[in-house]
C-alpha cells in the first residue's frame, strides 16, 4: 500500500493526511495502559511501606545510605527525579518489580517480587511510585517511540546516533551521521549532528565532513492518554562541508520543522515530521543552496514476546518526500522499510537496518542502505545491562 501509485505532492500529502485521519478512529492507549483496572496508589502505597521502604526510602529518594547495606549501582532510582523517572515506561517498571534488576540487565539488589505480589498489587506500587514526580508536564517515556532512520521523532532524548548511509548503484561511497541527543528540562534537546562523507569521485577516493547541525527541539504538547506528542525544531546547518565536492550546501541554512508521534493501542504507530531549509544565501553556490521543503511519515508496529518483555523487533516503513525550489524540480519521492532491533537486554543499545529506494523523480538519485546503531545513554553505560 506505501508504494501503491503516489506520483505527485498533493496527492501524496492527501495519503499521510488519509492514514492520520483513517487511523484516527481506532482510540489510541498508551503502550503500557493495558490496566484490567485503575491502580490504586493508596494500596500501593501501603505495599511500597511493607516491601520497598528499606532500600527506596519513605520519600523516594532512596533510604539513608547509612541503613542500606548495598553499595549503590549509578543507576539507582530516585523516583521523585522526573527527569529519572519519566523517561521509564510503566512495562519496565512491571517487569523490574516482577521479575527483579536481573531482568532489565539491572543490579541484583533489586529483588523479584512476581511470586508475592499479584499482577494488580505491582501495578497499585507503579501507580504509588508515579506519586513522587510531582510535575506532570514531563513527556512519558512510553511516547518515546522507536527511532526511524530518517524522520525525526517528537520525545526529546539522551541518545548518542552513528548513522551511515551506503550508495547501491552509481560512485560507491558513504555518509556516517554522529548524531549527539541530550533533554534539557522539562521539555527541550539540544542535538548536534556531525556528517562525515567518504566518495569516491572520478576514481579517487576523497572524504570530508559535511554541514553540522544545530538544533534545539522543544516538546509543545504530549498525552500518554491520547499516546500522542508534538514537537518543533529550530536547526542551524553550518556549511563546514566543502561545496565544490559535494559535502556541503555553501551556505549557512534554517531548518525549522515540526515532528509529530502517535502511538495506538498494540503498540502500533505513526510518525509524521515536516519542514524546510531556507538557505540564508541561497545565491552563494547555485549548484547546492536551495530552499526546499520535506514531509516524512514513519508506520511501524512494536513486537516483542513474552508479553513485550523479549527483544523488541520494530518494524518500520517510511516514505519520504521533498521538493526543492528550482525551475524544473518535481517532488522527490523515497521508500525505506525497515526494522529496528533492540540489542541489549536493558534495550538501551539498538540497531536499525533498512534500504532507500526512490520511487519518483528518481534521476540521479539511486537507492541505498541505511542503518545505524544508538545508545540511549541516560538508561546506563554502554557496556551496562547486556546481561
Ligand atoms: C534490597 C533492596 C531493594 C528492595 C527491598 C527493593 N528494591 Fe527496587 N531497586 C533496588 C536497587 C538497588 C535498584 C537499582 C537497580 C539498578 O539500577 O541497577 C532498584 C530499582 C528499582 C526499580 C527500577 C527503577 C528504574 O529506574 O528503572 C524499580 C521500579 C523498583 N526498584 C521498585 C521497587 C519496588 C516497587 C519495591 C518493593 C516492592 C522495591 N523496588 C524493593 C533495591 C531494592
Amino acid at each position: 500500500m506505501w508504494a501503491g501509485g503516489m506520483p505527485g505532492g498533493v496527492p501524496g500529502l492527501l495519503f499521510l493526511v488519509l492514514l492520520v485521519s483513517g487511523a484516527g478512529g481506532h482510540v489510541a492507549v498508551g503502550q503500557t495502559m493495558h490496566y484490567s483496572k485503575r491502580p490504586d496508589a493508596k494500596n500501593g502505597e501501603k505495599l511500597y511501606k511493607n516491601g520497598c521502604i528499606a532500600c527506596h526510602g519513605s520519600d523516594g529518594a532512596g533510604a539513608a545510605m547509612t541503613s542500606t547495606q548495598f553499595d549503590r549501582p549509578d543507576t539507582f532510582p530516585d523516583f521523585t527525579r522526573c527527569d529519572q523517572t519519566t523517561p521509564e515506561a510503566n512495562l519496565i517498571w512491571r517487569d523490574v518489580i516482577q521479575h527483579g534488576g536481573r531482568a532489565r540487565g539491572f543490579s541484583t539488589i533489586m529483588p523479584a517480587f512476581g511470586d508475592l505480589l499479584t499482577s494488580d498489587q505491582v501495578n497499585d506500587l507503579v501507580g504509588y511510585l508515579r506519586t513522587f514526580c510531582t510535575n506532570s508536564h514531563w513527556p512519558r517515556g512510553e511516547l518515546n517511540l522507536p527511532r526511524a532512520i530518517v524522520t525525526e521523532k517528537a520525545f526529546p532524548e539522551d541518545e548518542l546516533v552513528i548513522s551511515t548511509e551506503l550508495n547501491a548503484s552509481g560512485a560507491p561511497g558513504f555518509t556516517t551521521d554522529v548524531i549527539h541527543e541530550q533533554s534539557f528540562g522539562v521539555h527541550t534537546q539540544i542535538e548536534v549532528d556531525v556528517p562525515v562523507n567518504v566518495q569516491d569521485q572520478d576514481h579517487r577516493y576523497t572524504s570530508g565532513p559535511g554541514d553540522i547541525t544545530l538544533g534545539v527541539k522543544r516538546e509543545m504538547f504530549s498525552s500518554l492518554k491520547t499516546g500522542s506528542i508534538l514537537a518543533l525544531q529550530g536547526g542551524l546547518l553550518v556549511p563546514t562541508g566543502d561545496s565544490r565536492r559535494g559535502f556541503g550546501s555553501g551556505s549557512t541554512t534554517f531548518e525549522p520543522f515540526a515532528a509529530f508521534d502517535q502511538l495506538f493501542k498494540e503498540n502500533t504507530f505513526l510518525q509524521f515530521q515536516m519542514g524546510a531549509d531556507l538557505p540564508f544565501a541561497p545565491d552563494a553556490a547555485p549548484n547546492y543552496a536551495r530552499k526546499s521543503i520535506f514531509w516524512r511519515g514513519a508506520a511501524g508496529q512494536a513486537i516483542a514476546g513474552d508479553h513485550m518483555l523479549g527483544r523488541l523487533f520494530s518494524p518500520m516503513v517510511e516514505v519520504l518526500g521533498s521538493r526543492t525550489f528550482a525551475p524544473g524540480e518535481g517532488n522527490d519521492w523515497d521508500v525505506l522499510p525497515e526494522m529496528q532491533v533492540t540489542v541489549s537486554k536493558r534495550q538501551h543499545v539498538r540497531a536499525a537496518v533498512g534500504v532507500r529506494t526512490p520511487f519518483a523523480n528518481t534521476a540521479g538519485r539511486g537507492p541505498s542502505v541505511m542503518f545505524y546503531m544508538l545508545w540511549d545513554w541516560a538508561d546506563g553505560k554502554l557496556w551496562e545491562g547486556w546481561r
